[in-house]
């Protein structure tokens, strides 16, 4: 038997009222119908962490770490074959609690593709290319299709609680570029497919 793909999702707003909660149950919803997926939700909300401070380097780092959440995030993004991760844009930029969440560790990102979902005026235009630069320095390959969420999509889900009736995210899945939802999860199948062989090559 073929083992599933285990795509984490990342929670990238921690904030009272986010948005972001929304597209990720949506994604989380439609991951789950595929039966090759194993899909996990992770919110940042549960994993408090300190503000990066340690004096050594994540990249140079073996064995536990010292704070116990750290530990756990370690863990769960060790076991990870691919990322799709929520971010919004936070003066055009990535919020700081996301960025954290990259530094905080190292070898757990390395050699793994990773896809971005984002919103707000420019549909997020800006945070992805920026998380894409700290994606590759984190040796990860960020994959070139993105899901960039509609200003009325955005309108008609804001201020409600998820799970949302699915069909407010439909203009994702019609847009005039196509169905960005299937070109985003075939293009992320393909890279966490790919790379999974070859870390298990390598080891
Ligand atoms: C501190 C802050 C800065 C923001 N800066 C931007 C921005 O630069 N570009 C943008 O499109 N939206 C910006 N917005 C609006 C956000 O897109 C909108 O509030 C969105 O809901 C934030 O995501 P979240 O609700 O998941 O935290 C900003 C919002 C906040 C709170």
């Amino acid at each position: 038997m073929v083992a599933k793909i285990k795509i984490k999702i990342i929670l990238g707003s921690t904030r009272q009222g986010r948005f972001g909660d929304k597209p990720a149950s949506w994604l989380y919803e439609e991951l789950k119908k595929d039966e090759s997926i194993d899909v996990e939700l992770l919110d940042l909300r549960d994993y408090n962490m300190p503000y990066f401070n340690d004096s050594g380097y994540p990249s140079m780092h073996k064995g536990p770490y010292a704070d116990p959440i750290v530990q756990k995030w370690s863990e769960k993004i060790d076991e990870a074959d691919a990322f799709a991760i929520v971010a919004p844009e936070y003066n055009h930029g990535y919020p700081a609690v996301l960025k954290n969440a990259f530094d905080v560790i190292y070898r757990e990102w390395n050699n793994k593709p990773v896809g971005f979902v984002s919103y707000g005026s420019a549909m997020g235009a800006r945070v992805i290319e920026q998380l894409r630069e700290v994606a590759i320095e984190l040796q990860m390959a960020p994959i070139r299709n993105a899901i960039h969420i509609p200003f009325e999509v955005y309108m008609n889900a804001v201020g409600k609680n998820p799970p949302l009736d699915p069909s407010i995210f439909d203009p994702i899945r019609k847009s005039p570029m196509g169905d960005r939802l299937s070109g985003f999860k075939d293009q992320l199948l393909w890279w966490a497919r790919a790379l999974k062989a070859a870390r298990e090559a390598k080891s």
